[in-house]
């Protein structure tokens, strides 16, 4: 019988010859007990019928992207998976409200808004959207609820979770093809904090050539990130 224990580490992979035709005598395949999978942990099947009612079609699907490829990229960085798909699914839950519907959550969740976000509303749905998370969908997790915060312009010395949903937004594979997308793509499962530097790089560039105003967290968010890069 062919060696499998060296290329599997403490574990033997499983084979028919080693272990039986009883999946149960196959070790590593009995079920965690106080571990919670993805359906465990929030009722996904509502929160998706009444995010689907709230969204167009294509942020909809946007938002799937992010949740999937946030839920990946906590794998590789040891962080909660749960965590990082349910902000993923809800991170713009309030990106398709109108102005209207947006002003009246604002009053009502007492959401105090910026010089900023007052001259550019598309911002308002990051701030809002982890109190509609909350509100209307449920989620008091804190870590669940700053990672949805900010999606949108980032900041500086971000949590993991944080940086995960930040720069899933970025790389989902519903994204157009930016030229810059392959490259941080390619690094960011290995490479977090160049991989954040990139998109904070290519987002103030983006902002600049279109004349937009930039926010001052994502211009301090480049700057902390660029430096830890230079630190190296
Ligand atoms: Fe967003
Ligand atoms: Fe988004």
């Amino acid at each position: 019988m062919a060696d499998t224990k060296k290329k599997t580490g403490d574990i033997p992979f499983p084979t028919i010859e080693s272990y039986g035709k009883d999946p149960a005598a196959i070790p590593g395949t009995d079920i965690l007990k106080d571990a919670a999978s993805l359906t465990d942990a929030y009722d996904f099947v509502k929160i998706k019928k009444r995010l689907a009612k709230k969204l167009d079609p294509k942020r909809y699907e946007h938002s799937m992207g992010v949740a999937y490829t946030a839920a990946a990229l906590a794998m590789a960085y040891g962080e909660d998976m749960i965590k990082a798909y349910t902000a993923g699914v809800l991170h713009d839950c309030a990106k398709c409200l109108d102005d209207e519907e947006r002003d009246e959550c604002c009053k009502k969740y007492n959401v105090e808004l910026t010089q900023i976000e007052k001259d550019h509303p598309f911002l308002i749905h990051a701030k809002l959207g982890a109190v509609l998370a909350k509100e209307k969908y449920g989620v008091d997790d804190p870590e669940i609820l700053s990672a949805i915060r900010w999606h949108t312009t980032g900041r500086p010395d971000m949590t993991m979770l944080e940086a995960i949903i930040f720069s899933a937004d970025f790389i989902e594979p519903n994204r157009k093809p930016l030229i810059c997308l392959p490259k941080i793509r390619s690094i960011i499962f290995s490479d977090m904090d160049m991989a954040l530097c990139l998109i904070l790089e290519q987002t103030l560039v983006h902002l600049e050539h279109k004349g937009q105003a930039i926010d001052e967290y994502s211009m301090q968010a480049a700057e902390y990130y660029r430096k830890k890069i230079n630190e190296r």
